[in-house]
């Protein structure tokens, strides 16, 4: 299993990072346009190999695609990252350029491979790769929801006073402030549903504290987050990598379901060997529908600035 991962920063680097720690890859490259970084990175992360236990063998190039040749899944992180007070989808213009040129330098040298988006504004960065690269659908997914979903936890473990592995959750819809849909109606305790321990204004509380995760976190770091982005993206790379048949939310090109066409944004999915495989419809209520409307609305808006 060869993994690429394009942008060693910060966000980049822990995908690899985490990747190589659960040791189910034979080989992550990490490939940056700065002379040296991410050759510097991989020489770091391959220090903690003996430290940390792992196998998986992580190669830094400067820009040279025909190093990924042959790559089974493509991790896309390039671009600028948020500053303090900018939303994701202003970092539109910059990207939306750089993921395309990348998109097509890593299709040139693996026409087979799945590329995961991480680039923001992640649900179009997705898009604009649906719209650009030629590859199926089932290929091409928006890491966002897993994220989300993350960070919904972790503030209602927080809400609960319950350890993280008590609680279960679930954010769909798109990946910005606003466009995040957390399901706090399906989340769980041990199966119990949360508004039984938990008031609806905690719950509302937990639902904002969701929504705002990134924002909070690039004020307190003057940057995006890492940790988490690394880790979902590895858990994203290992399901597929281990025909897991696990389920994320991911951005998804829907077509028709849950009432949205021609659009990529965050619904459940079953992550396998071949991508996407299966787009889980879940039963939304009224609220929910509503929210994922809006949503997908803020989504379309943000696409419509893309030149295609
Ligand atoms: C975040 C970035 C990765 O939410 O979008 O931290």
């Amino acid at each position: 299993m060869k993994v690429t991962v394009v942008g060693a920063g910060a966000v980049g680097a822990s995908c690899a990072e985490y990747i190589a720690i659960k040791n189910f890859a034979s080989e992550v490259v990490l490939l940056d346009i700065k002379e040296g970084f991410a050759e510097g990175k991989a020489m770091d992360l391959m220090q903690t190999a003996s430290l940390n236990g792992f196998d998986t063998k992580i190669n830094g190039v400067t820009n040279d695609y025909s190093k990924t040749a042959g790559s089974d899944i493509c991790v896309i992180t390039s671009g600028i990252p948020r500053k303090p007070g900018m939303t994701r989808e202003e970092l539109i213009g910059i990207n939306a350029g750089i993921v395309k040129d990348v998109s097509s330098n890593l299709v040139k040298h693996s026409p087979k491979t799945i590329i995961i988006v991480v680039s923001n504004p992640m649900d179009t960065m997705a898009y604009l790769v649906h719209k650009t690269s030629g590859l199926d659908k089932s290929k091409i997914i928006g890491m966002g929801g897993a994220l989300d979903s993350a960070r919904f936890k972790y503030r209602l473990a927080e809400a609960l006073g319950a350890p993280i592995s008590d609680v279960d959750g679930m954010v769909i819809g798109g990946h910005s402030d606003t466009g995040m849909v957390p399901l706090t109606r399906l989340a769980t305790r041990n199966s119990v549903p949360v508004s039984k321990f938990i008031s609806e204004e905690r719950m509302d509380q937990v639902m904002e504290d969701t929504k705002v995760g990134g924002a909070t976190l690039t004020k307190l770091l003057g940057t995006s987050a890492w940790y988490a982005p690394g880790a979902a993206v590895s858990g994203l790379v290992q399901a597929i990598a281990c025909d897991q048949k696990k389920m994320f939310p991911c951005s998804v090109m829907l077509d028709g379901e849950y009432g949205l066409k021609d659009i990529c944004i965050g619904a459940p999915v079953i992550l396998g060997r071949n991508g996407i495989e299966k787009i889980v419809e879940l039963e939304l209520n009224d609220a929910e529908k509503a929210h994922m409307k809006e949503s997908a609305e803020g989504v379309r808006k943000t696409n419509d600035l893309l030149e295609l």
